[in-house]
């Protein structure tokens, strides 16, 4: 057997790690797993030519590429990116510089800011924190009372980034949201996702209902800029749609691809793995 050449550093083994490992072995990839809450890392030769990243946790991805990278293993995705996209304010920041719509936002610290950013958005508006997923403290803000409650609450939590508001106009029609799976600046396909009864999120793990849809030559373009704006190699891109058309709502650095799978019938690990494979080889 040659060396190992793929490793998959994960901390908990979701379907997605388990399928990304069988995926690489049948292309014919000799894959190393690393679990992150069981070995250290260090900077030190991992013998190994490529990682691919994929922790749950945003920090511990982030760091664990970062690591990689300074001994010079390519890793999927880049540091840069698991940390542009891990951050939505971050994320933003690219977009915009880039000229990429996405929906008005202000970036509050505080009880007094935030209100300020209600009253020029108005209401609804939309307040989520800028680390974050599964749609876990993604809050629809009707009233000034509720917000100020909601930043009171969250002002007792220990982390800084979780006191930091972003205050966003509430995109009609995101009960309904697009997600692109982009690889090596091609689109995969696309789902549509919609909140189940009572809940205003689409997030998959909130019960969203999913259909696979073919991509609009708009909502690739978008979808492949966004993506190559945080140099994404293997993201998940999050469209919102409005009457000027799509806009993005955030970007994956590691995204979960179950449902999408389901949804659309791309086998995403094998392309995952076939597109490693040729990096590899390149
Ligand atoms: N500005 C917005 N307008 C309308 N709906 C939104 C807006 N932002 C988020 N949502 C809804 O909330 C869900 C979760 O928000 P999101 O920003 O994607 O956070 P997370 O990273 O937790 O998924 C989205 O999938 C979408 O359905
Ligand atoms: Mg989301």
């Amino acid at each position: 057997m040659e060396a190992v050449e793929v490793e998959l550093i994960y901390d908990v083994a979701r379907l997605e790690e388990r399928l990304i490992f069988k995926a690489l072995r049948r292309v014919g990839l000799e894959a190393a797993l690393t679990n992150v809450k069981s070995v250290p890392i260090g900077w030190e030769s991992p013998g190994v030519s490529l990682s691919i990243i994929r922790p749950v946790s945003m920090h511990r991805a982030l760091y664990a590429a970062s690591i990689r990278e300074a001994v010079g293993v390519p890793t999927v995705n880049r540091s840069s990116t698991i940390l542009f996209s891990g951050d939505k304010v971050l994320t933003l920041s690219m977009l915009r510089r880039h000229g990429v719509r996405f929906p008005e936002s202000y970036v509050a610290f505080t009880v007094e800011a935030a209100e300020k950013a209600l009253e020029k958005i108005g209401t609804p508006a939309v307040d989520k924190p800028p680390v974050g997923s599964w749609g876990r403290l993604v809050s629809l803000i009707r009233d000034e009372e509720t917000l100020r409650s909601l930043v009171e609450h969250r002002e007792m939590l220990p982390s800084q980034v979780a006191r930091t508001h972003i205050i966003q106009r509430y995109v009609d029609g995101g009960r309904t949201d697009y997600r692109v799976l982009v690889l090596g600046g091609e689109i995969l396909g696309a789902m549509e996702r919609s909140a189940r009864e009572g809940e205003w999120r689409s997030n998959v793990a909130r019960g969203g209902r999913i259909r696979g849809v073919k991509p609009d030559p708009e909502m690739m373009e978008l979808a492949a800029k966004a993506a190559e704006i945080l140099g994404g190699e293997f993201v998940a891109v999050d469209l919102l749609k409005d009457d000027g058309g799509y806009m993005v709502n955030e970007v994956n650095g590691v995204p979960e691809f179950k449902g999408f799978m389901e949804a659309t019938q791309v086998d995403v690990p094998l392309r995952l793995a076939e597109h490693v494979k040729t990096v590899l080889r390149r």
